[in-house]
């Protein structure tokens, strides 16, 4: 459930008219509601209520934006971070150093060593050589670092290729099958505290199945490293829930999984990590744009709209489907294709598709797009980078501004060689 909805024929963002942000803000534009946010972040938590400990951490990466963050620190989330810029986020939010997991298969040795430093709570370890470096980093200043190792369960998630990340041949994790080995080679080492293991078999996941199989494997494994005489306190079930981007999309609830998870973690008596992302953002966002034209097409009409693939880029990249409606509906229909700006056919929205009839200089929005959307922006062919705005109730800020195609122009040079 979220909180955009039509109230007198007008879509809202909670007590807020979009064409209110539009007028103010100018398009496109990102809205965020608050309470949405808040109200994923409670629904996730409920889910997991009989999962014994857990540790909440937000993965940054579905929407990074400082003022998302400070919502879910006030609810409690720890943060998921894959770089020291999101670290920084993480801090700058509020959320304590302890209650951030550094996640990610190419931390740099300047990253490991600013993490040790900040104090995070977890390193979810990627490769042996990267236990080795952040082991010796840490016992040259006198620290311990809380690690676990990422595993690869060889699970195929059922999910687009290119944001699955649990088969063996993906870039991520150690093969289960070294696991124990690799365990054994580290738990010693000083500077280090190998306390569990961690997995995250992909993202947008309808089925959780998949999830299971993984979970199951991890669960094997655990016994074993106690069986080794390992002390194993943690278990990183990593993200990856899957979200309704289509009206007639029926996906697991967080209660469903929840359910799963305190089925196959019955007995383990570890604290059971998560780092759900598009579950508590996507739904909590969408795009706002405005119509610039209705191109004749040879099928069907092209409606060009402001907003465009260096906005929104998950179209483009995996083929994804986001919900176009008119932000002030007549009630008629029409058959068209939804495209951006950009010089691209790649920048299509969607052909053939069934939507609201609009004209040129209407607001629509493009829905669930509050995950791994503007932060994959980009200023493409010279676009801005586009801004973004929370409501919350009846009073909304600007909470990232739009970056102009000037301001990008003024830190570019050209060399004085060439300026003859
Ligand atoms: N943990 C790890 C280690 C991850 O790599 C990810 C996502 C998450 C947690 C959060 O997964 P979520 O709960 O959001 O599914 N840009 C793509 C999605 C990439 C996901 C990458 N990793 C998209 O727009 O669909």
């Amino acid at each position: 459930m979220d909180h955009f909805h039509t109230q007198n024929g007008v879509l809202h963002c909670e007590d807020v008219a979009l064409p209110t942000i539009a007028d103010a803000v100018g398009t496109p534009v990102y809205v965020y509601s608050a309470n949405t946010f808040r109200r994923h972040a409670q629904v996730f938590r409920e889910g997991l209520k009989d999962c014994g400990r857990v540790h909440l951490a937000y993965a940054i990466k579905a929407n990074p934006n400082l003022a998302v963050l400070r919502v879910l620190a006030d609810e409690g989330y720890g943060a998921d971070v894959v770089s020291a810029g999101e670290m920084a986020r993480a801090l700058a939010a509020g959320i304590p150093a302890m209650d951030i997991v550094f996640s990610g298969v190419g931390k740099t040795r300047d990253e490991l060593t600013a993490a040790l430093a900040a104090g995070i709570g977890q390193f979810n370890l990627e490769l042996e050589e990267e236990g080795e470096v952040l082991a010796d980093i840490a016992a040259a200043q006198g620290l311990v670092a809380p690690a676990v190792l990422r595993v690869n369960p060889d699970v195929d998630a059922g999910t687009h290729a290119k944001i699955s990340t649990g088969r063996a041949e993906n870039k991520f994790g150690i093969a289960i099958d070294q696991a124990l080995a690799m365990f054994d080679r580290l738990a010693g080492r000083p500077g280090l505290n190998l306390r569990g293991v961690a997995i995250h078999i992909g993202s947008q996941l309808a089925d959780l199945a998949p999830l299971e199989a993984a979970y199951s494997r991890i669960g094997r494994l655990v016994a074993d490293l106690r069986a080794a005489g390992h002390m194993i306190d943690r278990v990183d079930l990593g993200g990856g829930l899957g979200v309704p981007y289509r009206p007639d999309d029926v996906m697991p609830s967080p209660a469903d999984y929840g359910a799963m998870v305190a089925r196959v973690t019955k007995g383990w008596d570890v604290e059971l990590m998560f780092e759900p992302g598009r579950v508590i953002a996507g739904n909590a966002g969408v795009l706002l744009t405005k119509v610039i034209w209705v191109k004749p097409g040879v099928t069907s009409p092209y409606v060009i709209v402001d907003a465009a693939m260096n906005d929104l880029a998950r179209v483009a990249m995996y083929d994804a489907y986001h919900d176009f409606v008119a932000v002030e509906p007549t009630g008629a229909r029409m058959m068209a294709n939804i495209a951006g700006p950009v010089c691209e056919t790649g920048d299509t929205f969607a052909m053939g598709r069934d939507i609201d009839v609009v004209a040129s200089g209407d607001l629509g929005v493009f829905r669930t797009a509050g995950a791994y959307g503007a932060t994959m922006a980009s200023t493409y062919n010279s676009r801005a980078l586009v801004p973004e705005v929370m409501v919350d109730g009846g009073r909304y800020a600007i909470v990232a501004d739009r970056i102009l195609p000037e301001t990008i122009l003024a830190a570019e040079r050209v060399p004085e060689w060439l300026d003859t």
